[in-house]
């Protein structure tokens, strides 16, 4: 009594006394305990409701165009082949030269659509490669073959080996003098085990020079009979779910998140809900810059009307009420609370009662 704890020692009482919460809690009935509703996950319960509109649609769902993802070390052409793609200069008006951002365009290419995210590939982003790697049905690895196989040629393969989606290999600058295909290749199966189609293995593996524009037919040709193979499919009708690969503050135009819808059609005016906020889609602006009223199944677009900035990686469902947007945030905050809560509860407590 009187005598200060030790760091040690109050971390020692608090743990006993969560375990002993938890053994009281173990002792409730599981049944009593799932109708306390604050402690479902609101996000769950929409996982769940799409699930099951998946298997109960199966004969609904249409195919999806797909959305790619460019990866690679930084300056082996990730930005150059986009422009290539889209007819655009991106990569001159970027500072440094570096892409800092992720960034989502869609083309179209012998009358099927294609979305393409381009990542950065400075060492600094890892983050924005994993997402761009999570949110994707494909990704394109780019491999300059002046440089070969590089720490964030590794990586980007890792995040997209970890994601469980099929890589497309592009060995780009093939114009320049330096370029060595050959080596880029032994690059591959000795660091990536990647074996090309060529070489006997089963990695497609094209070569292509972005800036003087040869090989792209070929590698766009290749992106879309993979996506044949990988069966993209959507639910097209109804309320939207899309994916946040980007979001921000902007200065003027408040919370923006760069999303790509998934399922479903999100419109202006549509209510919404992404990790822990809500909203009300007030504008939508695609990768031109233009305004759209509605987005479709892999369509990129910029959404205005956030009440907060979403996280990034959040997954945006489209809801039919501005009631059902506010209780679900309602519930996201309270279980969030509630954790935060219950811990101080607990050490306090303990406290207390060593001081008794
Ligand atoms: P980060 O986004 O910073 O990772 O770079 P990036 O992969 O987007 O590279 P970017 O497209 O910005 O190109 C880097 C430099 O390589 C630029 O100067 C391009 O002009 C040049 N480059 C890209 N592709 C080719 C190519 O096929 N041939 C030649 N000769 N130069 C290329
Ligand atoms: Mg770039």
């Amino acid at each position: 009594p009187g005598q200060l704890l030790t760091e040690e020692q109050a971390e020692e009482i608090a743990m006993m006394f969560n375990a002993l919460i938890e053994i009281v809690e173990e002792t409730i009935d599981p049944k009593v305990k799932e109708t306390k509703s604050e402690k479902i996950d609101p996000e769950d319960v929409l996982k769940e409701r799409w699930k099951n509109l998946y298997e109960e649609n199966e004969d609904k769902l249409i195919e999806r165009a797909p959305v790619v993802t460019i990866m690679g070390h930084v300056d082996h052409g990730k930005t150059t082949l986009l422009d290539n793609i889209r007819n655009t200069k991106v990569a001159e008006k970027e500072a440094g030269g570096i892409t800092q951002s992720i960034g989502a365009y869609q083309v179209n290419y012998e009358g099927k659509k294609i979305t393409f995210i381009d990542t950065p590939g400075h060492e600094a982003f890892t983050e924005m490669r994993a997402r761009g790697a999570q949110a994707t049905d494909i990704v394109v690895l780019i491999i300059a073959a002046d440089d070969g196989v590089m720490p964030q040629t590794i990586e980007a393969y890792n995040h997209a080996k970890n994601a469980n989606v099929p890589i497309i290999v592009a060995i780009n600058k093939i114009d320049k003098p330096n370029a060595n295909i050959d080596l880029t290749k032994q690059q591959m199966v000795a660091k990536l085990n990647l074996i090309p189609e060529d070489w006997g293995g089963d990695t497609i593996t094209v070569p292509i020079s972005a800036k003087a524009g040869q090989g792209i037919d070929e590698l766009l040709e290749m992106i879309l009979l993979v996506a044949e193979m990988q069966e993209i499919r959507c639910y097209p009708e109804g309320l939207a779910r899309g994916v946040i690969i980007e979001s921000k503050l902007d200065k003027f135009l408040g919370p923006v998140a760069t999303t790509i819808i998934k399922d479903g059609k999100l419109k202006v005016g549509d209510y919404f809900v992404a990790g822990s906020t809500f909203g009300k889609v007030r504008r939508m602006i695609d990768p031109n810059g233009k305004n759209v009223k509605v987005a479709g199944p892999s369509d990129p677009v910029q959404i205005l009307g956030f009440e907060e900035v979403p996280d990034m990686h959040s997954i945006l469902y489209g809801v039919k009420t501005l009631h059902e947007a506010k209780d679900y945030v309602e519930k996201k905050k309270a279980l969030e609370e509630k954790v935060v809560q219950k811990r101080h509860i607990r050490l306090e407590d303990a406290l207390k009662m060593m001081q008794e």
